[in-house]
């Protein structure tokens, strides 16, 4: 791997007394040409190695109410980074990511087994979708037409319905690529499901990168204009998945503006500067830091549980936020095309979720930074739009990436 093939190193170097006129002929121009292409060549050997150790496994993972059997797929890479995923919802299950010492922990909260999921989840890493969050009353006028969504948050529309993306088994196809292996995870919405308009034919690919990524490509196209928002539902916390609050993990958000909600986390439609309040993310934070203190947005959220107005949207990828835990090390950076990210502080975990290992997660033991359009954009025209018509292509990226610090 490491030697230029065919040659002795001191052939490379020349050997002892050689001269002009007998021996290895060596100048320094050639000792330089050989040391360059050993480094070429040891570099792409690292390169074809790491390659050839991404790797997809798959298991079955149980079957749905209705019968449906689901898979499990494991995606590992290079670096010992592994994801777990199932085409239930698209729900990553487990994501194991090296610490400062090179210690592997699972960040994201979730559970052991299908029936749990199936059972009771607050989305835990999960797609979700049709439209992610709150559509008011869930009701939106489209072209002149009403349309009246299934209600699952009081009288309030919440991440897709009843039977959201979340709930769903999405066909799925492992794939590997250059630097990546992922999952492609497909699902056609029919016509009416949850009340929305319009066949919705969604694509969602998860790739881990050995650059420790975890990308997420949104896709879907319609055949009548509809309201569209996806998003990706993982609760991290970055010391493991069963290390108590995330109130130590210090927080950047790149937003000047976030979106204020009224009582039942429905936004006014004033884009608010986050300037003096509790919710200024700007510098990073440690989330505990003033998470309780007397502001009437955290009493609405029960602490955070708002969307961020992310800066410099123009739909390109840009980074918008880092999320790191000083104990372990562990840094996640989250970069996204999209307009808005709700950070959700686990508020409504009260312990009686039971995770994995047996896990309780108790009030605020993950956070949740979905990136997304607005909340109930449908109904605020002055929002950057979530219509998608025939014809046209949805497509969002957002990634997620690990290091350490
Ligand atoms: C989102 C919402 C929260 C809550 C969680 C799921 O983050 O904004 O209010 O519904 O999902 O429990």
């Amino acid at each position: 791997m490491s030697a230029a093939p065919g040659r002795e190193p001191e052939q490379l170097y020349g050997s002892s007394g050689s001269s002009r006129s007998s021996g290895p002929y060596v100048t320094l121009s050639s000792v330089v040409a050989a040391a360059i292409s050993l480094l070429i060549l040891t570099g792409c050997g690292a390169r074809e190695e790491r390659q050839a150790m991404l790797a997809y496994q798959q298991e079955p993972y149980g079957t749905t109410g209705d019968g449906a059997p689901v898979q499990l797929y494991t995606l590992s890479n290079a670096n010992g980074v592994r994801v777990a995923i199932t085409n239930y919802g698209g729900i990553v299950t487990r994501l194991l990511v090296p610490d400062r010492d090179g210690n592997l922990g699972d960040v994201v909260l979730g559970y052991d087994s299908l029936s749990d999921y199936l059972t009771a989840s607050p989305y835990f890493g999960a797609i979700v979708g049709r439209h992610g969050n709150r559509i008011a009353k869930g009701r939106f006028t489209l072209d002149g037409v009403e349309y009246r969504l299934a209600t699952n948050d009081g009288a309030n529309h919440l991440h897709g319905g009843l039977k959201g993306f979340d709930k769903v088994v999405w066909d799925a196809e492992p794939y590997r690529a250059e630097d990546e292996v992922g999952l492609r995870l497909s699902y056609v919405s029919e016509d009416g499901e949850e009340g929305y308009p319009g066949r919705l034919a969604v694509t969602v690919t998860y790739a881990l990168t050995n650059s420790d990524e975890l990308r997420i490509e949104y896709r879907a196209e319609t055949d009548k204009p509809t309201a569209v928002n996806l998003t990706h539902h993982s609760y991290f916390n970055l010391a493991g998945h069963a290390s108590g609050d995330i109130l130590g993990h210090e927080l950047m958000i790149n937003a000047d503006q976030f979106t204020p909600v009224d009582e039942g986390l429905i936004p006014t439609g004033e884009l608010r500067d986050v300037t003096g309040t509790p919710l200024d993310f700007r510098s990073a934070t440690a989330i505990g830091a003033r998470i309780d203190e007397d502001d009437e947005q955290l009493r609405f959220g029960g602490g955070y549980d708002h969307n961020w107005v992310l800066n410099d949207y123009d739909g390109s990828l840009r980074l918008v936020a880092r999320g790191h835990e000083p104990t372990s090390g562990r840094v996640m950076e989250v970069s996204t095309m999209e307009p808005g990210m709700q950070f959700y502080s686990g508020n409504f975990l009260d312990g009686s979720n039971v995770g994995k290992g047996g896990a309780p997660y108790q009030h605020r033991a993950g956070f949740c930074l979905e990136t997304q359009h607005f909340p109930d954009s449908p109904n605020h025209p002055e929002f950057p739009s979530t219509v998608l018509r025939p014809g046209e292509v949805y497509e969002s990226t957002t990634i997620y990436r690990f290091f350490v610090r």
